[in-house]
């Protein structure tokens, strides 16, 4: 090849290169800036969010955001007067939203018995349910060989066989409904970056996203499946350090924008541009010293 093709090919390459970026830049900033939300009240038929790990956190962000939205709210956790807590403070801003609540220890799903028992309590209300938050998890924060196995089988219980168990009960009746229905999964950015001090919190965040995705690769014609991958929301479980943390306010808003358009979400923009700064030449490597 002489010197001249030489050239017009790189520029070519160059060009295309330039293109496809500029795309995808343009495609991220109608996602987080442009788009608006969808009318999630008609989309889904009205009916009922029931969102687990309802009473802290990212879940009861979400749970304010859907009630903003028209949506009915079924909040899900362990401690009944922490969700009569919210549930109060979601009718004082939204007097139209209909709020129930439902205990359950999410730790507990090991043995048969515990699940029927979770399959029982959700048969009060899944014929209601149009919208279904998978929010719950927690995280145990050491070096894979100073995890107690009460800390491995918590972290399976909570973040996995809760997204299996409650998802498995609800689907029949979601695929059944006229309108509609959406599944709302929270993975982690930890699914993608696997932390050494994560192990197990990896894993099981790595069993959200892959559920999630063969969810909507399955059920797709009838149901929005979002995978949600944030990086540090500040809540109970991260005391919020980061350099590209938010609150929950500021990332529950873009997940629910982001229902009904788009398969999966940072949550905030700032998680969407943290992984291409952290990966540019010394630019990553000051942030990196900043978090550190
Ligand atoms: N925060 C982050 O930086 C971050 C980043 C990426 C992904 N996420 C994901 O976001 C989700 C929510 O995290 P978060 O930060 O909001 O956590 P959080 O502030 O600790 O809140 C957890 C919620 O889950 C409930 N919960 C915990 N253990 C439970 C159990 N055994 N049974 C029933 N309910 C239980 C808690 O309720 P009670 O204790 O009141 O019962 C609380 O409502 C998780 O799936 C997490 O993996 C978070």
């Amino acid at each position: 090849m002489d010197n001249k093709h030489l050239v017009n090919s790189l520029a070519l390459l160059g060009f295309f290169q330039a293109a496809r970026l500029s795309y995808s830049v343009a495609k991220s900033f109608i996602k987080y800036f442009v788009a608006p939300r969808r009318d999630l009240k008609s989309r889904y038929g009205g009916g009922w969010a029931l969102v687990t790990g309802a009473s802290d956190g990212l879940g009861r962000q979400y749970c304010f955001e859907l009630a903003k939205s028209g949506l009915n709210i079924i909040l899900m956790a362990r401690n009944q007067e922490k969700l009569d807590k919210v549930a109060g403070e979601i009718r004082a801003e939204y007097p139209d939203v209909k709020t129930k609540t439902l205990v359950f220890n999410f730790s507990e799903l090991h043995t048969e018995e515990q699940i029927s028992a979770l399959q029982k309590l959700l048969r009060e209300v899944k014929e209601d349910v149009s919208v279904l938050v998978n929010n719950v998890g927690v995280l145990a924060v050491n070096h894979f060989d100073k995890h107690s196995i009460q800390d491995c089988m918590n972290s399976i219980s909570v973040n996995v066989s809760t997204q299996t168990y409650v998802t498995h009960a609800l689907l029949p009746v979601m695929l059944q409904r006229s309108s509609r229905c959406a599944i709302v999964n929270l993975s982690s950015r930890a699914a993608l970056v696997m932390h050494p001090l994560f192990p197990v919190y990896s894993g099981t965040k790595a069993f959200n996203y892959s559920l999630s995705t063969a969810l909507r690769n399955a059920y797709s014609d009838k149901i929005d499946v979002l995978t949600v991958t944030p990086a540090s929301v500040k809540s109970g479980m991260n005391p919020g350090n980061g350099l590209f943390t938010v609150t929950p306010e500021m990332h529950g808003k873009y997940v629910i924008d982001h229902l009904g358009r788009y398969d999966d979400t940072w949550g905030h923009w700032h998680h969407a541009i943290a992984p291409y700064l952290e990966a540019t030449p010394l630019l990553g490597h000051i942030i990196l010293r900043i978090q550190t």
